[in-house]
């Protein structure tokens, strides 16, 4: 946490009061980097409209809003309180969280089932997990420790985790009357993958290492992750899982990306972790650089340049950017890399941000020296994000139990960022051309994957 937030309190008021008129991000400067930080979080809290009369206490209006993005934002606003210091938001976060609980405590909420898959769930635990890991004031009595809550959502995932087909999987919903109860999805297993990753390392538990070794071996098995860390959209087990959606989406692999940073973290940077931490970095390229006059800055691949997202495929660059600036903390071997991407995709914010009345509504496009005329909350959650992101060189890593040691990260890691070899290898059956090593031109080369994609996808029918 900053040291120097009462200076920086002081010169937000005089920033505040000179009529802010966008957003003068620099980049390598703390006190510019708060500042942009602030107003993002602002912006974000503005379309909040839970403690209002009309709005329900813990949700950003649906619609648009599902209720999985409420928990993503205040994902955000989670890590923005870690990153800054800012206790501004601190006691509408808390009353929010507690009344989108639900009656077991594990974010499972009645008046949701409709719209409530294990991923929609996850986006809640994460906010309950970094709380723990970095102690957040606790919610009062009677309710549970934030470390309590994950684990009791960590327990549904384990009796949701089912063999009958595909060899296992979670599926995307849990609810069989929900469309979308045969699909096994990354980013549901995905979370899964993480929770279980930050729960072994902060507590030394080995019993969710097993379950994260058993997720990711499952999802690599069954071609959600490829031998060159593509992370595909999910797979069926209508048809046992044997096709793929290749859809790509930035969320995807950042949620794989950080569980393996942080077992990289916990395994004292050794193999395989460590190959996979690197490989799925090198990934995320797909996502970066869309032109060549927008080196390192991230896109949504699928949709943002033909502006075709829908609300939330718009926050997904967010979660990308949270886990990918998790990962430097996390895996020092990339702090070089994921540091060039956040401040040229900031700084694209920064001037993305112009819109509005006041002149700092986000965009989505980071790359057209201005904003691009769209407003929402995944718009200004990803500019957030990002902008809170470029501290993570002066915040504290993620706590764990004293009884667990974390060592240094070796020196000089001997990691080739492209490995290939030795991976598992996805299944046979389900994988079009361009997967696997003879992609590796056209998908890192050029970012041309999305056409390509679009053309030969495994078309799957969720009934
Ligand atoms: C927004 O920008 C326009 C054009 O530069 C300027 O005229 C206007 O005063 C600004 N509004 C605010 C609230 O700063
Ligand atoms: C709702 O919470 C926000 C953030 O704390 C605050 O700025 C706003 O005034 C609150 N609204 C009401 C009606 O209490
Ligand atoms: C596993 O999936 C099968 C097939 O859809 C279903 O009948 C069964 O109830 C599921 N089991 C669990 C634990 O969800
Ligand atoms: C489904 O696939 C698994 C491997 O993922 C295989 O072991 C199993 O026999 C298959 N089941 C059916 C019914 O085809
Ligand atoms: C964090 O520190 C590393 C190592 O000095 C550096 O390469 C990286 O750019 C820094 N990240 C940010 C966001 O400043
Ligand atoms: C302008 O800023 C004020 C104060 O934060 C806020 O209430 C208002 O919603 C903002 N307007 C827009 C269009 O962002
Ligand atoms: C960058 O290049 C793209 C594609 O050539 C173009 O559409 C865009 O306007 C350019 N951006 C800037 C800021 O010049
Ligand atoms: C480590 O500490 C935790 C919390 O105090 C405790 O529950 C756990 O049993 C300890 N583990 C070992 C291996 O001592
Ligand atoms: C684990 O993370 C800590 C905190 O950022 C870092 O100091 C340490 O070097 C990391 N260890 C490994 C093995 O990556």
């Amino acid at each position: 946490m900053l040291r120097s937030l009462a200076s920086f309190i002081t010169t937000l008021v005089s920033f505040l009061s000179q009529n802010a008129a966008s957003i003068a991000l620099d980049v390598h400067d703390t006190q510019s980097i708060l500042e942009a930080a602030s107003l993002t979080a602002r912006n974000v809290v503005d379309l909040y409209n839970g403690n209002e009369t009309g709005g329900i206490l813990g949700k950003w209006p649906f619609p648009p809003y599902y209720w999985w993005e409420s928990g993503g934002a205040w994902g955000g606003l989670m890590e923005y309180w870690h990153y800054t210091g800012d206790e501004t938001y601190v006691d509408v976060m808390q009353e929010g969280l507690i009344v989108q609980l639900g009656p077991n405590n594990d974010f499972v909420v009645p008046a949701e089932a409709f719209d409530t898959g294990s991923d929609d769930q996850a986006f809640w635990v994460f906010v309950a997990m970094s709380a723990a890991e970095y102690s957040f004031p606790q919610l009062p009595a009677p309710y549970p420790s934030w470390l309590q809550i994950v684990n009791n959502a960590w327990e549904d995932y384990v009796s949701r985790w089912n063999s009958s087909l595909c060899n296992g999987g979670l599926k995307w919903q849990f609810n069989p009357q929900n469309a979308g109860y045969h699909y096994k999805n990354s980013i549901s297993n995905g979370a899964f993958f993480q929770l279980s990753a930050r729960l072994a390392r902060f507590t030394g538990d080995q019993t969710y290492m097993r379950w994260a070794d058993t997720i990711w071996n499952w999802a690599s098995g069954i071609g959600l992750v490829d031998n060159i860390y593509n992370v595909f959209d999910g797979t069926d087990e209508m048809v046992n899982c044997t096709g793929v959606d290749h859809h790509q989406w930035t969320y995807n692999v950042g949620v794989f990306l950080y569980g393996a940073a942080v077992l990289q973290n916990y395994t004292d940077g050794s193999s395989p972790w460590i190959e996979r931490t690197a490989g799925l970095l090198d990934s995320t390229n797909t996502f970066i650089s869309p032109f060549r006059n927008a080196s390192n800055i991230l896109f949504e691949a699928e949709c943002e340049i033909s502006m075709t997202c829908n609300v939330d495929q718009l926050s997904m660059k967010a979660y990308l950017i949270r886990w990918m600036a998790a990962t430097s903390k996390m895996a020092p071997f990339t702090a070089g890399r994921i540091g060039e991407v956040l401040r040229a995709s900031a700084q694209g914010a920064a001037a993305a941000c112009t819109g509005g009345a006041n002149n700092t509504t986000c965009g989505s496009k980071w790359y057209v020296d201005g904003w691009d005329g769209t407003t929402g909350l995944g718009q200004q959650l990803s500019a957030l994000e990002v902008m809170y992101a470029l501290l993570v060189n002066q915040t504290n890593p993620p706590a764990t139990y004293p009884n667990v040691s974390i060592l240094p990260a070796p020196p000089l890691p001997t990691i080739t960022v492209t490995a290939t070899e030795g991976l598992p290898t996805a299944s046979g059956v389900a994988r079009p051309l361009h997967d696997g090593a003879a992609a590796v031109i056209q998908s890192k080369a050029q970012n041309k994957i999305r056409p390509l994609v679009a053309a030969l996808f495994t078309s799957l029918t969720v009934t």
